[in-house]
C-alpha cells in the first residue's frame, strides 16, 4: 500500500528533514477541502501494528503537483499503551500527555472544562471513551470517499472499533459564527536561523522550532522533554539520535503533540443575542460581534496595520495587511477591547511590558519602579505561548441573516474539531486555554473570560464570568452582561503525532523492557 517509511524518511531539506515530518505540520492542506477524523480504539495490537507499519503517512516534503489526497495519525498515551510501547518508554512523554486532557479534575477545571463542558458529558475522550488512535483523512473535492476505502484496507476492522468518526465541513474558511479564520499563524524557524538571545524587546511573529517539533531547541534555547531511549532499546536503529543527549535516540524528534477539542456553536444563540443587545440594529449587531473576536467578519483587524514589519508577518501584502500591529497603539482597549477573542488568544505582545528603551528604563521595568497601570505587566511574553492552529469546521454553514430568522429549526450541529499542535502542551495550549481565554482577570478585566469561549460558570472568587466590555473613548465602557454559552465541549484529547522514524518505531513495537539489552 505505501513507499516504506524509511526511505522516504531519508529526503530531506537544510533545516529540518521534512521526510520525517508529518505533513501537518507543515501544510494546512486547505485546498483538501474534504475531510474526516476517525478516533479509534485497538481492538487488536498485532492488526493495529500490521497496518500502521503499510500505512501511507503523508510527509512534509513540498511535491509539484501536490498529492490530492493525505493521512495523518496520532496516538494517546493509552494507545501507545495498546501497542505495547512500554511504560519506561511512555514516561519519557510530558505529564500531561499522560494524563490526557481528561484525566484529572484539577486539569479539567484550569481547562475550564465544567458544568456543560464537563468531560462526563463528552461524546468522547471523557472517562472510559479516551481513543487510542487518531486518523486524520484529507482530500481534494470529490475523492474522500475513495481515499477512505484504500486507507482501510484489509485489516482496519480486525485491528481498531471506532470510537467515533468526525465529519468536517467545507465553509470557505469561514468558522460557523461567520468570520473569516485562519488568518494569524506563528510562522515556524524551519531553517533554524532563529537565534533566541536574552530578552525579546519586540514582538515577534517567527517561532523557533522547538516550539512546535521536539527534539530542537524551543524559545528558551532549550530541548522540550520526550522519550530518549538506549541505543539498545532500537535494535533495529531506526530511530535519530537526540541533538542533546549523546548516545541517546530520539523518539520525540520530529514529532509534536496534537490537541483536539470538538467544539459545537451555537450560531443561533450567539446571533440572537447580539441581535437583542444591538436593538435588532444589524450594523451594531455585527459591531458587537466584531469586538467579541476583535477582527472583522471578513478577517481585517481592528488595529490598523502600522509599527513597522513584524519579524515572521508577510512578505505577502495579505498578511501584512492583517497582521502587521500589535496592541502596543491601543493602550485604552478603544479599538480592540482587551478581552476580544483574537486579544487573549495571542496578546501579541514582547518579553518586557513596554518595549525597549534605554538600558536605565530597561532596568527600571525590570525592578518593576515604573508605574503605567496595572495592564503593562499583566499579560505573559506570548512567545512561549503560541500553537498553530489546524482545525476544520463542521455542520452547515449559517448565515447571521438566517440565524435570526424567528421560522428557523435549532439544533443542527455545527462547530470547529479544534485542532492546535505544540512541542509542550502545558506551556503553550494549557496556558492559553487557561490563563487567557478562560482567565477572568486577564488584562486586567473582572467578571468575563472569553466573549466566544467562556463556559461562563461561576468560580471560586469570582461569582461572574459571563460579561464583556467594550471601552469607549471618553465615557464608560459599555458593559454587556449575562452572555449565555455560546460554544460547548463535545470531546477532546491530548495525542502524540510522531516523526515517521517514531511512528515506525512505535509500530514495531511491543518491545517488551529489557528485551534488547545486552
Ligand atoms: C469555536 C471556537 C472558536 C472560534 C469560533 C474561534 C474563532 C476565531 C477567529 C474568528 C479568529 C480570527 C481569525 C484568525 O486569526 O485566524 C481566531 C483566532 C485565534 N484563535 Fe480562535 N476560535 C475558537 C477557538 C479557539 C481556541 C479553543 C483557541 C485556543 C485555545 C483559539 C486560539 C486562537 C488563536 C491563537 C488565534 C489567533 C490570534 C492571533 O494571533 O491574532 N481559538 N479564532
Amino acid at each position: 500500500m505505501a513507499e516504506p517509511l524509511l526511505a522516504r524518511a531519508a529526503a530531506g531539506s537544510a533545516g529540518v528533514d521534512y521526510g520525517d515530518v508529518q505533513g501537518l505540520v507543515r501544510f494546512g492542506y486547505n485546498r483538501m477541502t474534504e475531510a474526516r477524523f476517525f478516533l479509534l480504539a485497538i481492538r487488536d495490537p498485532a492488526a493495529a501494528r500490521t497496518w500502521l507499519s503499510a500505512a501511507p503517512v503523508a510527509d512534509a516534503v513540498e511535491r509539484r503537483p501536490p498529492p490530492p489526497t493525505a493521512m495523518q495519525v496520532a496516538f494517546t498515551a493509552e494507545g501507545l499503551r495498546a501497542l505495547g510501547v512500554p511504560a519506561s518508554v511512555i514516561q519519557g512523554f510530558s505529564p500531561e500527555f499522560i494524563s490526557g486532557m481528561a484525566g484529572e479534575e484539577s486539569r479539567s477545571r484550569r481547562l475550564g472544562d465544567l458544568g456543560a463542558d464537563a468531560p462526563s458529558r463528552w461524546r468522547w475522550g471523557g472517562p472510559g471513551r479516551v481513543p487510542h488512535l487518531l486518523v486524520l483523512l484529507y482530500a481534494e473535492p470529490g475523492r474522500l470517499a475513495d481515499w477512505q476505502r484504500t486507507i482501510q484496507g484489509e485489516h482496519w476492522t480486525t485491528a481498531f472499533q471506532e470510537v467515533e468518526c468526525l465529519p468536517t465541513s467545507n465553509l470557505d474558511g469561514i468558522e460557523p459564527f461567520g468570520f473569516k479564520d485562519g488568518i494569524s499563524q506563528p510562522s515556524v524557524d524551519w531553517k533554524r536561523e532563529r537565534r533566541v538571545e536574552g530578552d525579546q524587546l519586540e514582538y515577534g511573529n517567527l517561532l523557533a522550532l522547538g516550539e512546535l517539533l521536539l527534539g530542537y531547541p524551543n524559545e528558551y534555547g532549550k530541548y522540550t522533554e520526550r522519550p530518549l531511549l538506549g541505543v539498545p532499546d532500537d535494535p533495529r536503529g531506526v530511530l535519530l539520535p537526540a541533538e542533546d543527549a549523546p548516545g541517546r535516540k530520539d523518539l520525540g524528534r520530529n514529532g509534536t503533540y496534537l490537541v483536539l477539542r470538538e467544539l459545537r456553536q451555537d450560531v443561533q444563540g450567539f446571533w440572537r443575542f447580539l441581535n437583542r443587545e444591538a436593538n435588532s440594529n444589524p450594523q451594531e449587531r455585527q459591531r458587537l460581534a466584531e469586538a467579541m473576536v476583535g477582527r472583522r467578519m471578513s478577517g481585517e483587524p481592528l488595529i490598523p496595520p502600522g509599527g513597522g514589519p513584524i519579524p515572521g508577518v508577510g512578505p505577502g501584502a495579505e498578511d501584512t495587511r492583517q497582521n502587521q500591529f500589535t496592541y502596543a497603539s491601543d493602550q485604552t482597549g478603544t479599538r480592540c477591547p482587551f478581552g476580544a477573542h483574537i486579544r487573549r488568544a495571542n496578546p501579541r505582545n514582547a518579553d518586557l511590558p513596554g518595549g525597549p528603551g534605554s538600558l536605565l528604563s530597561r532596568l527600571i521595568r525590570v525592578l518593576g519602579l515604573r508605574r503605567e497601570g496595572i495592564r503593562t505587566d499583566l499579560v505573559a511574553s506570548t512567545r512561549f505561548h503560541r500553537i498553530l492552529r489546524r482545525g476544520r469546521e463542521y455542520g452547515p454553514g449559517l448565515s447571521p441573516e438566517d440565524a435570526l430568522r424567528p421560522d428557523r429549526a435549532e439544533g443542527e450541529a455545527r462547530g470547529l474539531h479544534f485542532i492546535c499542535l505544540n512541542a509542550n502542551i502545558l506551556r503553550q495550549f494549557e496556558f492559553v486555554q487557561n490563563a487567557w481565554i478562560m482567565g477572568t482577570k486577564f488584562n486586567g478585566l473582572t467578571g468575563e473570560s472569553d466573549p466566544l469561549l467562556g463556559n461562563r460558570e461561576p468560580i471560586p472568587g469570582c461569582p461572574v464570568t459571563n460579561a464583556f466590555s467594550i471601552p469607549r473613548e471618553d465615557t464608560q465602557p459599555r458593559r454587556i452582561a449575562g452572555m449565555p454559552q455560546f460554544v460547548t465541549v463535545r470531546g477532546g484529547g491530548y495525542f502524540f503525532m510522531p516523526g515517521l522514524r517514531a511512528l515506525h518505531y512505535i509500530a514495531a513495537s511491543p518491545i517488551t523492557e529489557g528485551d534488547n539489552r545486552p
